[in-house]
């Protein structure tokens, strides 16, 4: 039985933190081994909001490839690959403007807050206005039964579903496409049930507001952010009971610390006003540490190698474009635009 295939992109916008790991690599490693997986490096989104300073998207692109590996998953087993390298997402992507109605993506809810939290920048780009509809044709161009993501993209991948059937209606109707001819697929979203993790600081993790840790974050780096973080106000003294629930370095414990017994000790002892922050926290940061080194040796043999992560990137973009080619020869096909 052939794999059902899973599309996931990521923009390469800077490094990678613990969000990325416990919002997509992990579930991402999960499923290679089960669906037929590609992973696109989507470097012109980077452009749609970074378009006034693209010096750093390839050598983004290039550290996110390395931290891919050092969380497990395996150049051998899914295709990575870049969204620039494979033009034919650009072409799929102005057949899917001509039947997309503007108010599809106004009201696409990322629209309206992204531009409001990114109001430093000018979005008013016709480019930003179709981010989702460029996601669309990534997912769409490989055929894609699935795609992984977190709640807030959920909505793209509604609109890519409603934008598909527009099509195939247009399109691929039975009495007019060309015989044999199968429809576009209409993507799922494959929702990971994954743990909010705040930033350091309490407010959402973003490394706008510099409150993430890195997966290339070494050792030290790792002990002094954890030693900053935001924790119960409240608690001013190790002998006041302290709050557990919404906790962040609680939180933190419980995404990464496999000793449950000692997570649970830890907590009790937090309640009762029986340990003092420095034991809880130097325990999380022993067991981050711990996480990551697995991550940080696999990271760092990959960037060890020389030209290993450009090659991978371009070995698996000509694999890509390969399935990326067969599909638009079908769409062409489709749209009556043969000669
Ligand atoms: N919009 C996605 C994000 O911000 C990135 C993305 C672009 C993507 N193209 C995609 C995700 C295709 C899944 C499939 O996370």
């Amino acid at each position: 039985m052939t794999k059902q295939r899973v599309l996931s992109g990521m923009r390469p916008t800077g490094k990678l933190h613990l969000g990325h790991l416990v919002g997509a690599l992990q579930n991402w490693v999960e499923l290679q081994a089960k669906y037929d997986s590609y992973h696109c490096i989507v470097d012109w989104h980077a452009l749609t909001t970074n378009y006034a300073d693209t010096s750093e998207i390839v050598a983004n692109g290039l550290d996110n490839a390395a931290d891919w590996i050092g969380s497990g998953l395996d150049p051998e087993k899914s295709t990575f690959f870049v969204q620039s390298l494979v033009p034919e997402h650009a072409e799929l992507y102005l057949l899917f403007q001509m039947v997309t109605p503007i108010s599809w993506l106004e009201r696409v809810p990322t629209y309206k807050e992204q531009m409001e939290q990114l109001s430093d920048r000018d979005l008013s780009s016709i480019g930003f206005l179709g981010y989702p509809l460029l996601q669309a044709a990534d997912i769409v161009i490989y055929d894609a039964h699935w795609v992984p993501v977190g709640e807030d993209q959920v909505p793209h991948v509604e609109l890519t579903r409603e934008v598909v059937r527009r099509f195939n209606n247009l399109y691929f109707r039975s009495d007019s496409s060309a015989a044999g001819s199968s429809a576009l697929v209409e993507p799922q979203a494959l929702l990971t049930p994954t743990p909010r993790l705040p930033g350091l600081d309490n407010r959402k993790m973003s490394k706008s507001y510099n409150n993430t840790i890195d997966l290339s974050d070494d050792t030290k780096t790792v002990q002094n952010k954890v030693r900053q973080m935001y924790t119960d106000p409240k608690r001013v003294r190790a002998d006041i009971p302290g709050t557990v629930e919404g906790n962040p370095v609680f939180m933190y414990h419980d995404a990464f610390n496999p000793n449950v017994a000692e997570v649970n000790d830890l907590k009790e002892r937090y309640r009762t006003g029986k340990v003092g922050d420095v034991e809880v926290k130097t325990k999380l940061a022993v067991a981050i540490n711990a996480m990551l080194d697995p991550i940080r040796e696999r990271r760092a043999q990959a960037l060890a190698r020389p030209n290993y992560l450009r090659d991978v990137l371009i070995e698996g973009s000509q694999k890509a474009r390969v399935v990326a080619q067969a599909t638009m020869a079908r769409v062409r096909d489709a749209v009556k635009l043969t000669y």
